[in-house]
């Protein structure tokens, strides 16, 4: 009788397809009310040798239900992780799919590429407001109050606050006035950032971006702001051999001034970069005026240095042959996915600065 309860009991263990159902056959078998118990406690009616002999039975049946129990609830146990494993499941080996991601805009791109490049010549980032006020925007760069160069930044000025004229900053040569007021030279910056001029039509937008340069020490003349521009220039358009052309120019703040070309030709309504023998104007630049210095509280019988600044859409629509710059702020999905950036895609000079 008692194998028939046994094999009855070990296929219950068996057919339990989880633990609540496992547990359900342990009581079953061994709780208070359970079967085996049910015959433990009717052990006290047998003859001491019937007791004996019955009692031996008993407790080897619960015995082998109990290591059937444990066998089954350890099976369980390992197939309910196996099954969590499998279905949550994560490739640790699979490679990003980066075509799922958003892209990097070309202006964000190009200033990367900028800030890598300087970087890598030993220059820091510095920054400043896009709000910023007459002195730093105009009067410490040597614009006298009334010049006609103020007029010709097309200034967004802000409605009248107290004393302090506040505007729409229209360049990033501020940041060379706020970093010369804060910091001691040697000073070796650039100063990516926005600019905003009132001014729409198919080469301007009212919001565009400029990125500054400005060194500052004892002894840095004309010669390195063309050695730094040339390496910046031939490393950002990736041409060996690209000419550099210095022309006079004039900016209140830089003297002498320059602006610069590059190399290219125009041939067959096509631009192309490098020794061609036309030319095409990229960046202003100049020595720092002493009284940009002077106005900055730097000593300019002492101190001298070199600034530059640049277009940043300007060279984003030569490098990366973008025809309207109107399309940069357009937002709009479809040209983001065609011009812009895989993220993970990083500019450094290691690696090239566009793969
Ligand atoms: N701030 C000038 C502009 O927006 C660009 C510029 C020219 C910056 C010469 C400079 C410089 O630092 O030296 O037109």
């Amino acid at each position: 009788m008692l194998d028939a309860l046994k094999d009855e009991l070990l296929s219950m263990v068996n057919a339990a397809a989880d633990l609540p159902a496992l547990d359900e056959v342990r009581v079953n078998a061994l709780g208070k009310k359970g079967r085996i118990t049910g015959f433990m406690k009717e052990l006290g009616g047998l003859s001491p040798e019937e007791r004996k002999e019955r009692g031996q039975a008993l407790n080897a049946l619960k015995d082998e239900i109990a290591a059937a129990l444990d066998a089954r609830k350890a099976d369980l146990a390992s197939a309910h992780l196996k099954a969590r494993l499998e279905a949550e499941r994560v490739d640790v080996t699979l490679p990003v799919r980066p075509e799922t991601e958003g892209r990097i805009h070309p202006i964000s791109q190009t200033m990367d590429e900028m800030v890598a490049i300087f970087a890598e010549m030993g220059f820091a980032v510095a920054e400043g407001p896009d709000i910023e006020d007459d002195f730093h925007n105009f009067t410490a760069l040597n614009f006298p109050p009334g010049h006609p160069a103020r007029d010709m930044h097309d200034t967004f000025y802000l409605p009248d606050a107290g004393d302090k004229k506040m505007l729409l900053r229209t360049h990033t040569s501020p940041v060379q006035v706020r970093t010369m007021l804060n910091q001691k030279p040697p000073i070796r910056i650039i100063a990516p950032g926005r600019t905003y001029r009132s001014d729409y039509d198919m080469t301007h937008t009212p919001m565009f971006h400029q990125i500054e340069g400005l060194v500052i020490d004892e002894a840095t003349n004309m010669g390195h702001l063309k050695g730094c521009l040339v390496e910046f220039c031939r490393a950002f358009f990736d041409v060996d051999d690209l000419p550099l052309r210095f022309r006079p120019s004039f900016f209140p703040f830089t003297e002498p001034s320059a602006e610069v070309d590059i190399g290219c030709s125009r041939k067959g309504g096509e631009l192309k970069l490098g020794n061609y023998g036309d030319w095409l104007e990229i960046l202003g630049c100049g020595m720092v005026h002493p009284n940009v210095l002077e106005a900055c509280g730097i000593d300019s019988t002492k101190y001298q240095g070199f600034a530059f600044g640049m277009g940043v859409e300007r060279v984003a629509m030569l490098k990366y042959g973008i025809p309207d710059l109107r399309t940069f702020f357009e937002a709009d999905l479809r040209w983001l996915k065609h011009y812009g950036f895989v993220p993970l895609d990083i500019p450094n000079i290691a690696q090239g600065l566009t793969r």
